[in-house]
């Protein structure tokens, strides 16, 4: 039984989310062909069908799922099942009209839609349980499923329903054990906090910034558990009937409020969505960090549950561009699916998302969307025989902490709100930014409970909560020959989210060898010069600027503009056998091309193709193969020097030496031949 689950889960996956219960019974079978014709092999169904599953309660019909399965796998194409608790019917929320979230201002949600139920609440639970077996044990021994998606984008609204108050309160007396231990730790003596018996704890309302920050993190962290023990209550079920079936859930890529490490760990694999245009411009360096974010959650294939094959239904979005489909799905296997589903089969011709469009339009019939994945689908037929064994390797590290996020886009003051764009993520990708130019590999990494040490460099952007754990962590990498990274803010907190009370970098101060003397918020547009001793390499500090005292390190680049002028930004200290570097302040990016030039130079980190503008360069390798991926995303064509090497495109077959062209919104996968 195992067996199949390991196979199932190795075995590449190509097809579509469908949903036959959009459509009459008759269009089945035309669509089964039609999948069959792209080389479907795979469905996601029924995520959102309670309603057709359960009409009323303890009712139930399969006939049409069993039909619609039986349709497909006549053409090949077998199903993933979603469970459908993500959409709760009309009939549940009748009977418990309690299972509806609660926001902050005490309002209830609206009924009529999804995602719009409270995890904790028992009738809620206890439904979902119950229609999770039930489709278990009715699908548990058709040949024709092969594993399950819990639910759908699982996001953390808090919820300030009684239920979860209650809850809250349970998750505070089991984590703190006394009332004395949580005021003083949480620092709720601040403006008179702090409580006299569990009952009169209540959840921190927005705004967060007039709420004791220690408190607002612990809400957060018991709102992402909450989400976490809800998905196990379903995978336990599963597990119990199904052992031969994967789990799996389709995780939202830099989606931060929920701990995607703790969410990972009860399923087989890590399922993505990614829907990369959402206007004129598609950011690529996201995208990719949100590939390697997914792969990183289990340091293993992921699949791509929903890949965007036509216009999100966002107001004039546009539709995307003649190759892009092909590009998306290429970079995906790229980066370490091993497999990818668009969304959706068809659009739909009703309900909210009428104009999320699909492979195909409303009128079902194929059109230069089908042509395109039919395209990439004989690509692929060519490309993933050659992919075995192999995976995307990375000797490069970014320390990701879903706790540290949190606590920063918590921090009002001096801290997260410096900066613009994507919020807590800023620290992380000013460094991906660079890394992903320079094509060179990396994996995020949880410091709670992986090995560092396959990691030959490890950034860890902005730490700013650090627990003894994760600091003796970073101390012995260095000390055994690991070379860190760390900038501001780093050690600044305790793991309560209070600020500590000795000299920053804090728990780290003798790892790094600096101490910070004063810092000071940039506000937009002003920065200050920076050069790098060595080279005179230029750079600027923005958002915030340390003034750095060297303890015992060496001094790699100072200030050379603004107050703190001729005073160190950038350290590098010997420890043990390994290097720490800290920067303190969020450098412009040719500090970190310069860094990482040198990081070439010690030969620590590794391009794995020289980087040219708007070509993204992915290998992967393993079982002495390597399989290298150019992926123009640019709308010209692109000139690449391949050296003196002599590649075999894999798609072609054609032997490439010299330099190579890629067309505009094109790509090439090449292996050394
Ligand atoms: C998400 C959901 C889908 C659907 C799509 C729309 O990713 O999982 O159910 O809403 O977005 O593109």
């Amino acid at each position: 039984m195992k067996n199949l689950r390991e196979k199932e889960n190795l075995s590449f996956r190509f097809g579509a989310d469908y949903y036959p219960e959009h459509w009459p019974r008759e269009r089945w079978a035309t669509d089964a062909k039609m999948m069959a014709e792209l080389r479907f092999n795979t469905v996601r169904l029924a995520e959102f069908a309670w309603s057709r599953i359960e009409p009323a309660e303890g009712e139930f019909n399969f006939d049409w799922l069993d039909d619609a399965l039986e349709t497909l796998a006549k053409h090949g194409v077998k199903a993933i099942l979603g469970t459908p608790t993500a959409a709760p019917p009309p009939w549940l929320i009748r009977a418990h009209p309690d299972v509806l979230q609660v926001d902050g201002e005490g309002r209830r949600k609206a009924e009529g839609t999804r995602k719009n139920y409270c995890a904790v609440n028992p009738n809620y639970i206890e439904h979902s349980k119950k229609i999770v077996e039930k489709l278990v044990l009715h699908y548990k021994d058709n040949p024709n499923v092969i594993g399950w998606q819990i639910d759908n984008e699982f996001d953390v609204n808090l919820c300030y329903c009684e239920n979860s108050i209650i809850a809250f309160r349970d998750w505070l007396r089991k984590k703190y054990g006394s009332l004395d231990r949580l005021n003083s730790e949480c620092g709720l003596i601040f403006w008179g906090q702090e409580y006299g018996s569990w009952e009169e704890i209540l959840p921190p309302r927005p705004p967060f910034d007039m709420q004791n920050p220690a408190l607002c993190l612990e809400w957060h962290r018991f709102s992402s558990d909450a989400w976490v023990n809800y998905q196990r209550l379903q995978v336990e079920i599963i597990r119990k009937h199904a052992p031969h079936h994967f789990i799996t859930h389709n995780f939202m890529g830099l989606y931060k409020e929920l701990d995607y490490f703790k969410l990972a760990k009860d399923l087989d694999f890590v399922s993505f969505d990614y829907y990369p245009r959402w206007s004129s411009k598609v950011d690529y360096a996201a995208s990719a960090m949100a590939h390697d974010l997914m792969r990183s959650l289990k340091k293993k294939p992921y699949l791509i549950m929903e890949l965007q094959s036509g216009a999100v239904k966002t107001h004039l979005a546009p539709v995307p561009k003649p190759g892009e489909i092909r590009l998306w799905t290429v970079q995906s296997v790229a980066r370490g699916a091993n497999g990818v589903l668009y969304f959706r089969w068809r659009s739909c011709r009703f309900g909210a998302e009428e104009y999320w469009h699909g492979i195909l339009d409303h009128d079902g019939i194929p059109r230069r969307r089908f042509s395109e994945v039919k395209r990439v689908s004989e690509e692929l037929f060519k490309i993933t025989p050659e992919l075995e064994d192999t995976f995307f390797e990375s000797n490069t590290g970014i320390i990701l902490v879903y706790d540290n996020l949190w606590a920063w886009d918590l921090e009002t003051g001096y801290g997260g709100k410096n900066y613009y764009g994507m919020g807590a993520w800023e620290p992380v990708l000013n460094v991906y930014r660079v890394l992903y130019k320079r094509n060179i590999p990396v994996d995020f990494v949880d410091p709670s409970s992986e090995d560092l040490g396959k990691y030959r460099v490890l950034f860890a952007p902005s730490l700013m909560l650090l627990n003894d754990r994760i600091g003796d962590a970073l101390r012995s990498y260095v000390k055994r020959g690991g070379v860190l990274i760390a900038t501001p803010r780093t050690g600044s907190k305790d793991w309560n989210n209070n600020i500590v009370d000795k000299p920053l970098p804090g728990e780290l101060s003798d790892v790094l060898g600096v101490r910070v003397e004063e810092y000071t918020g940039l506000p937009e547009g002003e920065t200050y010069e920076a050069l790098f001793l060595e080279g005179k390499v230029f750079f600027r500090a923005r958002n915030w600027a340390e003034k750095l005292e060297v303890e015992d390190a060496e001094v790699m680049a100072e200030y050379s503009s603004g107050m703190y002028a001729g005073k160190p930004v950038a350290t590098m200290k010997h420890l043990g056998r390994g290097v720490a570097i800290y920067v303190g302040t969020f450098a412009t990016a040719e500090f970190y091309d310069e860094l990482i030039n040198r990081l070439l130079r010690m030969g620590v980190v590794e391009e794995v193709f020289p980087s040219q503008e708007g070509v993204e360069a992915v290998r992967r390798s393993g079982g002495g193969k390597e399989v290298l991926f150019l992926l123009n995303h640019g709308e010209e064509v692109s000139e690449l020097s391949l050296g003196t090497r002599v590649f075999r495109d894999l798609v072609s077959g054609d032997r490439l030496s010299g330099s190579l062209k890629i067309a505009g919104l094109d790509f090439r996968v090449v292996t050394p031949s």
